[in-house]
């Protein structure tokens, strides 16, 4: 039986945090062998905010070597930069006269970054959801693997698959995401909220953080904020899901039941979790430390990746127009 398409993609705006990797990129690299996987550097989402021009070369080169670093195998899948694949401008295009702006308007993304980026609420913005299902779509996904603040998008390009089938005669599935344990990491110094670059570099840990400042940056993590003797706050529960899902099961289980007998100490709770990512982050680290030597060879599979993934655009852009009337 024929595999069936996978695509998702990330925004090159500087560190990949462990929430990106245990909400999606550890699944990225786990659907490799199950599915036709196509993963994108979505440069042109990231354009949307600030970004310093003279620096984004390089800044969407340390993306795609991270996502190597982390096992995504350009043998087994095809990895390439968003802007390199010029149908995916040209599709959004074409998507935006099926998209109603209301449904645009509701975007919680959109009203989150609008409303931390005052001074450049530029169009570009409002329309990113739009761009988000044309990448989707471009390459007739099936699964869409991402972590849970990316739902309400894929919703949203489920509308678009509805109103062009309903308009132009049926040619797109309607899309699957593929959530995991992990898709809502909280935020280190601040847990009602998710793990995010914006809220500054303490609440996040960095794929490449040396072992002290994780140290630094779990010791300092905000454990219980609410009343004593309130259920388990965010803050420690974060923490636990964190221990978790690096895979420190036994751990997990010694320091639940001293927490369960009110006799866990945080400290312990925090130096086990640190030492536990330190571990589990170190072989990323190394590999990530090898291409920094190659990368002349990471730019050549991301050229090839762009010329793997231009070949199936090609050939669906020309079905999709001429189910437009525009071939
Ligand atoms: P981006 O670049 O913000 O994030 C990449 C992935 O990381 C997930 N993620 C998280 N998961 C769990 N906990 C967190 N705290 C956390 N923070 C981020 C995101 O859900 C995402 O899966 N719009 C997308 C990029 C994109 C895309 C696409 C995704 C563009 N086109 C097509 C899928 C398909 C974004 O901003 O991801």
């Amino acid at each position: 039986m024929n595999k069936k398409t996978l695509f998702s993609g990330i925004q090159p705006t500087g560190e990949i945090h462990i929430g990106n990797y245990l909400g999606a990129l550890k699944n990225w690299v786990n659907l490799q062998s199950q599915y036709n996987c196509i993963y994108s550097v979505v440069d042109l989402h990231a354009i949307t905010i600030y970004y310093d021009p003279a620096k984004y070369q390089e800044t969407i080169l340390n993306t795609a070597m991270d996502l190597l670093a982390i096992g995504i195998n350009p043998k087994k899948s095809i990895l390439f930069v968003q802007s390199q694949v010029p149908q995916h401008t040209e599709l959004c295009w074409l998507f935006n006269s099926l998209v109603p702006i209301a449904e645009l308007e509701r975007m919680t993304q959109f009203k989150d970054k609008a409303a931390e980026h005052k001074e450049n609420i530029n169009a570009g913005l409002f329309d990113y959801p739009v761009l988000q299902a044309a990448d989707i779509l471009l390459y007739k996904t099936a699964m869409v693997p991402v972590g849970q603040d990316q739902l309400q998008h894929l919703e949203l390009t489920n509308t678009v698959v509805k109103k062009f089938n309903n308009k132009f005669g049926k040619y797109f599935e309607e899309i699957k995401p593929i959530i995991n344990e992990g898709a809502r990491i909280m935020s280190l110094t601040n847990p009602e909220k998710k793990m995010s670059k914006s809220l500054g570099p303490n609440n996040y840990i960095a794929l490449n953080d040396a072992p002290e400042i994780i140290r630094k940056k779990i010791m300092s993590a905000v454990t219980d904020t609410g009343p004593a003797g309130a259920a388990m706050s965010a803050g420690v529960k974060n923490l636990f899901d964190l221990l978790k899902l690096f895979g420190a099961t036994a751990a997990y289980e010694k320091l639940m039941s001293a927490y369960d007998n009110k006799t866990l100490k945080y400290a312990e709770l925090k130096s086990e979790l640190a030492e536990t990512v330190i571990v589990q982050l170190k072989p990323i680290q190394e590999k990530r430390k090898k291409l920094e030597n190659n990368k002349k060879q990471v730019i050549k599979i991301l050229a090839n990746g762009a010329v793997q993934a231009e070949k199936i655009a090609q050939k669906n852009m020309a079905e999709i127009k001429q189910k437009m009337g525009l071939l």
